[in-house]
């Protein structure tokens, strides 16, 4: 049997994690958040107090790293050497970590594999930002998702608050957002980038709902 994979891409709060859980609920299909598998690693560094911009004690870190990825009722949930750290990963302070992290090529190495082994002998939706580029450049749909840095923002502020984070202001995670963008972006290790088969869609001014419509009539064509 065949399986096919759907890579979403596109920059922090354009959307993807809501329309990835949308498509695949729709497609009874397998969700991974690849994001979240960078902030268990962000995460460590956090913990273990390490300098997430230094390669040598990032690249050592790795070496004694335990991430898995299991589904409950259709949820996520990430564990970082045996640690439930779903809710914690969240936090603001561990984007920028991840981000940061996720320039240094033995993470991405270690972040793909597992990513791959996770959706052998599945159909599955990926969310990332380097899925249709570097992970499953096969993939049957690619999708890049964009919107405007103050919407995203909003989005992600909106989200925060829900999750009971009330001492992160809006210029915060505008200011957040705006250096993960360029950092995410300038790499030189699987940078952000709309690949050329991929279909653009901007989310600024489309509810959720109408982006899924479009996303799903795209994948029924
Ligand atoms: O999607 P997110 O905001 O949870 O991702 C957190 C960081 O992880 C993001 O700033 C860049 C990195 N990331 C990545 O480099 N590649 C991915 N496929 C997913 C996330």
């Amino acid at each position: 049997m065949e399986y096919y994979q759907i890579a979403i891409d596109g920059p922090s709060g354009s959307g993807k994690s809501t329309l990835a859980k949308g498509v695949a609920s729709r497609l009874g299909i397998l969700y991974l958040d690849t994001g979240a598998m960078y902030r268990a690693c962000g995460l460590k560094a956090i913990k273990t107090k390490i300098d997430t911009k230094d390669a040598d004690q990032v690249e050592k870190m790795m070496q004694d790293i335990k991430i898995d990825i299991t589904h409950e009722n259709g949820e996520q949930h990430v564990w970082l050497d045996g640690e439930d750290v779903s809710k914690e990963i969240r936090m603001p302070g561990v984007s920028v970590a991840a981000s940061d992290v996720s320039a240094i090529p033995c993470v991405r190495e270690a972040m793909v594999n597992l990513q791959r082994k996770i959706s052998e002998g599945k159909n599955v939706v990926l969310d990332g930002r380097d899925i249709g580029s570097k992970v499953f450049p096969n993939a049957k749909y690619k999708f890049f998702l964009v919107a405007d840095a103050e919407e995203r923002a909003r989005r992600r502020l909106l989200e925060l608050q829900e999750k009971g984070v009330t001492d992160t202001s809006f210029e915060d995670v505008l200011k957040d957002i705006k250096y993960r963008d360029h950092q995410d972006t300038t790499r030189a290790s699987s940078p952000l980038v709309k690949v050329e088969d991929a279909i653009e869609i901007d989310t600024t001014s489309i509810s959720i709902e109408g982006t899924l419509d479009a996303l799903l009539s795209h994948i029924q064509e």
